[in-house]
C-alpha cells in the first residue's frame, strides 16, 4: 500500500519535474535533488559541479539543486531518476543496496582497515565496478562523496559495549546490512528516512541513531542525543548518481562534461568534508555532547556472522576478496 501511495505521489510529480528542460537556445538544465542541508559539504560540492559544468559547456548545461529532501527521501529520488523525472541525486550507498546487490559490501561493518584503504576502494576499480553495477537498474554512479565513519549516538547513555544497545530502538538507514548489524550487536533496528529522525528521537519512537559528525551536528539531532560513542562501525560513502534516461538524453560531449564536473565536485567535497568533520566535532563538544571512544573489538566480533552470510553469495564474496586484497 505504501509503495502504491508513493508511486501515485511520484506520478503526480512527473509533469512538474522534467529531467532536464530545454530552453529556446538549446540550454539544458539538469535537476539535482538530495536530502542534506545547504550548509553540508555535499550541497556545496554540487554547487561547484554546476559551476564547472556551466564553464565547460559554455553555458549549454546548467544545474538546479533541490536540497533538504524537497523532492522526497533518498529512495524516492532514486525512483525519480529511474523514471527520468529527475537527472541527478546523491544518496547513501546504504540505500543503493535495495537497488543493486553490489552496494551491500560497502555497508559491511569494520570492512576497511582505515580511511586510506576505504578511498583506495571507492576511487579504484572496485568502486568503479560498483558505480556501474547500478546501470542495470537505470542508476549510473558518477562518484563517491566522503561520508566519514558512522558511530552511535543515544539519548540516555553512552554506548561502551554492544550490550549497552540491548533494549534500545536504534534508527538505521533503509539497508539490510545496517539492520543485520544492529541486530547482531543486540539492539532493535528501526529503518526511518533521514529527515524524520529528529522527531522520531524526540517523541521516543527511537532511543538512538548512528551517523557521522557533520550529520549529527547539522541535523540538530545532538539537541536530543547528548551521548556520541565513536565506534566507527561503518564507512558507508555517499554516491552521486545520474539516471540512465537523463544520461541517454545527453550528447557524447555533454556526457564527458558531466563526468568531468562530477569528478571535480568529488575532489572539492573531499576537501570540504575534512574541515566540516573537524568543525562538527568541536561544535558538538561545545554544545555539551559527551563523546566517548569505546573499544571496537567487541562490536567487530558481534558482526562476524554477517560476513559468513555475505561470503556465501558469489558476487559479494568476490567483492570482499578484492577489497581485502587492496592493501
Ligand atoms: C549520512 C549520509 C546521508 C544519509 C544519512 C542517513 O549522513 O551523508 O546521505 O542520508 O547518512 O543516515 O540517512
Amino acid at each position: 500500500m505504501k509503495n502504491f501511495v508513493l508511486s501515485v505521489g511520484t506520478a503526480l510529480l512527473l509533469p512538474l519535474l522534467f529531467t532536464s528542460c530545454h530552453t529556446a537556445d538549446e540550454q539544458k538544465v539538469l535537476r539535482i535533488a538530495h536530502g542534506l542541508s545547504v550548509d553540508h559539504s555535499v550541497h556545496q560540492a554540487m554547487v561547484y559541479l554546476g559551476e564547472v559544468l556551466e564553464e565547460k559547456s559554455g553555458g549549454q548545461l546548467t544545474v538546479k539543486i533541490y536540497p533538504s529532501a524537497q523532492l522526497g527521501a533518498e529512495r524516492e529520488t532514486l525512483e525519480l531518476l529511474q523514471l527520468g523525472s529527475l537527472a541527478i541525486t546523491k544518496v547513501s550507498a546504504a540505500v543503493m543496496e535495495g537497488f543493486a546487490e553490489e552496494y551491500q559490501v560497502l555497508g559491511l561493518p569494520f570492512l576497511f582497515q582505515d580511511k586510506a584503504h576505504a578511498f583506495r576502494v571507492f576511487d579504484g576499480e572496485v568502486g568503479r565496478d560498483i558505480l556501474l553495477s547500478g546501470e542495470r537498474v537505470w542508476l549510473r554512479g558518477l562518484g563517491f562523496y566522503d561520508a566519514g565513519a558512522r558511530s552511535f549516538y543515544a539519548k540516555e547513555k553512552p554506548i561502551n559495549l554492544p550490550s549497552d544497545l540491548a533494549g534500545m530502538k536504534v534508527r538505521v538507514q533503509k539497508s539490510n546490512t545496517a539492520i543485520s548489524m544492529v541486530k547482531a550487536m543486540g539492539g532493535t533496528p528501526t529503518p526511518i528516512p533521514f529527515g524524520e529522525i529528529y522527531t522520531a528521537l524526540q517523541s521516543g519512537v527511537v532511543d538512538a541513531a548512528e551517523n557521522n559528525p557533520p550529520s549529527l551536528y547539522l541535523s540538530g539531532h545532538f539537541e536530543v542525543c547528548k551521548y556520541y560513542s565513536i565506534d566507527e562501525h561503518t564507512q558507508v560513502p555517499d554516491v552521486l548518481l545520474i539516471g540512465t534516461p537523463a544520461w541517454d538524453g545527453l550528447t557524447e560531449q555533454e556526457r564527458v562534461w558531466v563526468q568531468e564536473a562530477a569528478d571535480a565536485s568529488v575532489v572539492r567535497q573531499h576537501e570540504l568534508w575534512r574541515a566540516s568533520e573537524e568543525e562538527a566535532m568541536s561544535a558538538l563538544k561545545a554544545a555539551g555532547v559527551e563523546i566517548n571512544y569505546p573499544d571496537k573489538e567487541p562490536f567487530a566480533a558481534d558482526v562476524q556472522g554477517i560476513y559468513a552470510d555475505y561470503r556465501a553469495r558469489p558476487v559479494l564474496d568476490e567483492l570482499i576478496r578484492r577489497i581485502q586484497a587492496l592493501e
